[in-house]
């Protein structure tokens, strides 16, 4: 296969949800239909803790969490399918957002009793920034939960984006028997216990064949929403489906293995291949053939006796090879990436060759920051990866007055290493050690780290600012100066300027009080807000 060829049957996506959707349970199940694992339950623990990817940090084995978005990589078809992890639990945090920037698709899982909840929609936000492509799977259909038409009112009221279902269920709960898949005219027959479907064609929505198969109650109430859906659903637009304004959605039950066929089969007919990136020299097409890509993610420490650290590079264009000499355009220098190593589940394989969408683990001297971009020797950087607004914040400080330079030095390196979020008010300067964090787990990082590696006993001190926003004119300039309502000003780390707020409450002050300003949960310009 020639390159060309190998970019275009990429396919770089990640999952989406709120903890206990099933997320862990589909992507064993995916990952058994991509034949990377021979049995089901080899990927989630006895415990329900995640075992792939965990005895990195000690830490990670105490907490039983596996703290690394891993990479998983499998032949689908004659696809090659990149399933990034996005970590979802406790473990949730900046991490789980930057894995978003590094994919090219997602797949939205809901639990079909719950519709869209608090952590999707934080994680739909930064999907909806990079326009990406989104797909929808209803979850837990073997239960009893919302009707579809209400979930996919659900989805639309709550996210903004419109959902075509490309199957409909027939039956929920214990009643569940089939799915109908709307584009090829089929019914797919399922039962508990028998791992494939039965498999009909049938002529249509109202094809009697369906009502011997399902029995009059189940097909009179299908009938009724196949019909309602014709009239009232948006038709498919696949130019509004790359701009993620409209979301192939399908139904199923992960833990069952129903319809988790019909997602994959669904996603390798309509998952786009690595998409052009956005660089400061243009928009770069996957297709050059030389290789380039950007660091969106550090792990730290994998191995405490070497105190090695892992870059992950998402490769943008052209092909990688194993020992290559790239140029860091932020270091301005030429810098050979000697060892590669791919991640799939608890193995760390050499890789000696990847391609525009593969995702590349790199050994790394800290050359490598968050953000970084390498490329063949032109000088250009890939869109940042923006900041988000944390939801936990803590004062840090030390004992030892003696130490102060060493904690700000380590704090700095934290920060840029992208674990933490640092502020601080302009009159204090980078004295006072504010800290924000998406996700708890970061916090804990940050601590052990700080003892751990360097030695530092921190005292933390947890404040009572729930969100950051960043402060915009409306033609998109930075404001500097303290908006009304709030009685301070906080810059972060790329000295712009932020308001810390106590709840939701204080925004809708903040923004009433100041109609003249924007107000954004992430350090980049949108009007959406
Ligand atoms: P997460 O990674 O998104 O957090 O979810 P995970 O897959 O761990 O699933 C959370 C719980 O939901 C698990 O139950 C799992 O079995 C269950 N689950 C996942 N998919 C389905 C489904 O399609 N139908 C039903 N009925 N349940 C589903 P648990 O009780 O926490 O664990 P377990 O003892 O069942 O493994």
């Amino acid at each position: 296969m020639n390159m060309n060829q190998e970019i275009l049957r990429r396919r770089t996506f990640a999952i989406i949800s709120h903890p206990d959707a099933g997320k862990t349970t589909i992507t064993e199940k995916i990952l058994y239909q991509g034949k990377v694992i021979r049995e089901a339950g080899e990927v989630k623990g006895k415990k329900g803790t995640k075992s792939a990817t965990s005895d990195w940090m000690t830490m990670e084995q105490e907490r039983g969490v596996s703290i690394t978005s891993s990479v998983m990589n499998f032949d689908f078809r004659k696809l090659r399918v990149n399933l990034l992890d996005t970590p979802g639990h406790k473990d949730f945090g900046e991490d789980t957002y930057r894995t978003l920037h590094a994919a090219d698709s997602a797949a939205m899982l809901i639990d079909a009793a719950k519709g869209v909840e608090a952590q999707t929609r934080k994680l739909y936000e930064v999907c909806r920034l990079r326009k990406m492509p989104m797909f929808t799977f209803a979850n837990k259909m073997d239960r009893e939960g919302k009707d579809p038409l209400e979930l996919i009112d659900d989805v639309e009221q709550t996210l903004g984006m419109a959902c075509f279902p490309v199957t409909w269920p027939i039956g929920m709960g214990d009643r569940f028997r089939a799915l109908y898949h709307r584009l090829d005219s089929k019914l797919f027959l399922y039962t508990k216990g028998v791992e494939l479907p039965e498999v009909i064609d049938v002529k249509g929505p109202a094809d009697p064949l369906i009502e011997e198969k399902v029995g009059t109650e189940l097909f009179e109430l299908f009938t009724e929403n196949a019909q309602l859906l014709d009239e009232a659903l948006v038709s498919f637009s696949e130019k509004e489906f790359l701009d993620g304004k409209i979301s192939p959605m399908t139904f199923g039950s992960a833990k069952f293995n129903w319809g988790v066929d019909l997602f994959l089969d669904i996603f390798s007919k309509w998952a786009p291949s690595p998409g052009i990136r956005n660089t400061t020299d243009g928009p770069l097409d996957p297709l050059h053939p030389k290789f380039s890509g950007f660091v969106f993610k550090i792990q730290a420490n994998m191995d405490p006796k070497h105190r090695d650290r892992v870059a992950f590079i998402r490769a943008c264009s052209g092909k990688f090879e194993r020992g290559m000499k790239v140029y860091h355009t932020r270091l301005g220098r030429d810098l050979r990436l000697a060892y590669a190593n791919n991640f799939m589940a608890q193995d760390r394989q050499t890789v000696n060759e990847a391609y525009s969408g593969d995702i590349v683990g790199v050994n790394d001297t800290s050359n490598f920051q968050i953000g970084d971009s390498v490329t063949w020797g032109k000088d250009f950087k890939f869109e940042s990866i923006p900041r988000f607004s944390p939801e936990i914040f803590m004062r840090l400080s030390i004992k030892d007055p003696l130490k102060r330079k060493k904690m700000q030095d380590a704090i700095g390196h934290l920060v840029e290493e992208g674990l933490i979020q640092f502020f601080y008010v302009p009159a204090l300067g980078r004295q006072e050690f504010i800290l924000g964090a998406v996700g708890e787990l970061q916090f804990d990082v940050l601590m052990y780290r700080l003892r751990d590696e360097y030695g530092l006993d921190v005292k933390s001190e947890t404040l009572p600012v729930q969100l950051a926003r960043w402060v915009w004119t409306k033609d998109g300039g930075l404001h500097f100066d303290v908006p009304k309502s709030v009685d301070q000003i906080y810059f972060d780390n790329s000295d712009k300027p932020v308001v810390l707020l106590e709840n939701e409450w204080d925004l809708n002050w903040l923004t009433k009080d100041n109609p003249e300003l924007v107000f954004t949960p992430s350090a980049v310009y949108t009007d959406h807000t």
